[in-house]
């Protein structure tokens, strides 16, 4: 597929108001995307998992706008009230996707939205936010022609979500999600994610996330600013060609159920995201000193118990815990007697693989 395969062939022959509702959940990366080329194109492919508790809800109804006016009308309420300052990003959104969605022009759009999570707990909120926005215009589009084929509507949902945040390409789908082209994995593209074509092992389906709120205030460097500080990186051509060697050892790692492997690769991703941060110009660090002690208590506990518990990191200090679900009870006992000891009010969220976005 290219991108001319998004621009609708045949124009909508009635329009019909209505309301549309999707439920879209966030993902946690095991391989990292950061750095990107203009127009949302991803410097390097990435997987991730989706989840099933951390979620985003957004509806939409959509009415027939009388006047010719160019461009998408819209209001917006997160969580019933309005968000200023969210307004730019939807703006620019609606900018990239107007060409793919020309029907827009014809309604007026009042758009809501909510989380399932706290605002403040640093969980990235825009994988999850973008997707059930972009899961809600797609059925608009679906309504309106609903011989489309379901596999083109989660194409076209991922194609739209990643205009709005790379990352949120891979929320449309459930399980493990691939976005970026690589020579190894059939069918994968830089401009929308897609379900990873192999047969997993049984152990990666229902492994579990339980993210431990370490820090809860706003980041001080968004991860718009740094993707654009992998241009000229000193690390860069070494960090993209690492990413893509490690899409190829992960692929092999899911199929055969390989946890030594899973567990070094996605710490290594992890810190080597980091690195980069730590390693741009202007540096910056966005772990905190309860982030490094939840690491090495993990490593201790690990060696300690045999049980496969890693670690893995988004762009804030928040700790995702990932670890095969035969081993939850082990591991909340764990969390519980040693680790919440260093989330701020003792916080942390269980999550685990889930299906991907629900439209109504
Ligand atoms: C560290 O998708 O938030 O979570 O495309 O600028 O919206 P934009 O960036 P975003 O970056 C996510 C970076 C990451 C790694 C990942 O999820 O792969």
């Amino acid at each position: 597929m290219t991108e001319k395969d998004f621009v609708p062939a045949i124009p909508f022959t009635s329009l019909e108001a209505g309301n549309v509702h999707a439920e879209a959940p966030s993902n946690i990366a095991l391989i990292k995307y950061w750095g990107k080329y203009p127009g949302q194109i991803p410097a390097n492919p990435s997987i991730s998992f989706t989840l099933r508790n951390c979620t985003s809800t957004t509806s939409i109804v959509f009415d027939n706008r009388s006047t010719g006016d160019s461009g998408v009308s819209f209001e917006f309420l997160f969580e019933g009230q309005p968000k200023p300052e969210f307004e730019p990003k939807l703006h620019t959104f609606f900018d990239r996707i107007s060409k793919y969605l020309p029907f827009l022009e014809n309604f007026h759009l009042k758009i809501s939205s909510s989380n399932s999570f706290p605002h403040s707990s640093g969980i990235a909120s825009s994988a999850s936010a973008m997707a059930a926005l972009s899961a809600c215009l797609m059925e608009i589009e679906r309504r309106h022609h609903p011989d489309i084929a379901p596999e083109y509507v989660a194409m076209k949902s991922s194609f739209l979500a990643r205009l709005g945040s790379g990352s949120a390409c891979r929320s449309i789908d459930g399980g493990m999600v691939v976005w970026g082209a690589h020579k190894g994995i059939s069918g994968s593209s830089d401009l929308y994610g897609i379900p990873l074509p192999d047969r997993i092992d049984d152990v990666f389906r229902d492994y579990q996330d339980t993210i431990l709120l370490v820090h809860r205030g706003q980041k001080q460097i968004s991860s718009t600013v740094g993707h654009k500080l992998m241009e000229g990186h000193p690390f860069a051509s070494q960090r993209f060609e690492q990413a893509n060697r490690h899409m190829s050892e992960i692929k092999e790692v899911l199929v055969h159920g390989e946890l030594d492997r899973f567990v070094a690769l996605v710490e290594r991703e992890a810190l080597t995201l980091h690195a980069m941060m730590m390693s741009s110009s202007p540096y910056f660090m966005l772990m905190k000193p309860n982030t490094l002690a939840i690491i090495e208590r993990i490593w201790e506990y690990r060696k300690e118990t045999q049980v496969p518990l890693c670690f893995t990191l988004d762009a804030g200090a928040n700790v995702h815990l990932l670890y095969p679900g035969m081993y939850q009870e082990k591991v909340l006992q764990f969390i519980k007697n040693e680790l919440v000891a260093y989330c701020e009010n003792e916080q942390y969220i269980c999550d685990q693989v889930g299906s991907g976005v629900k439209v109504s």
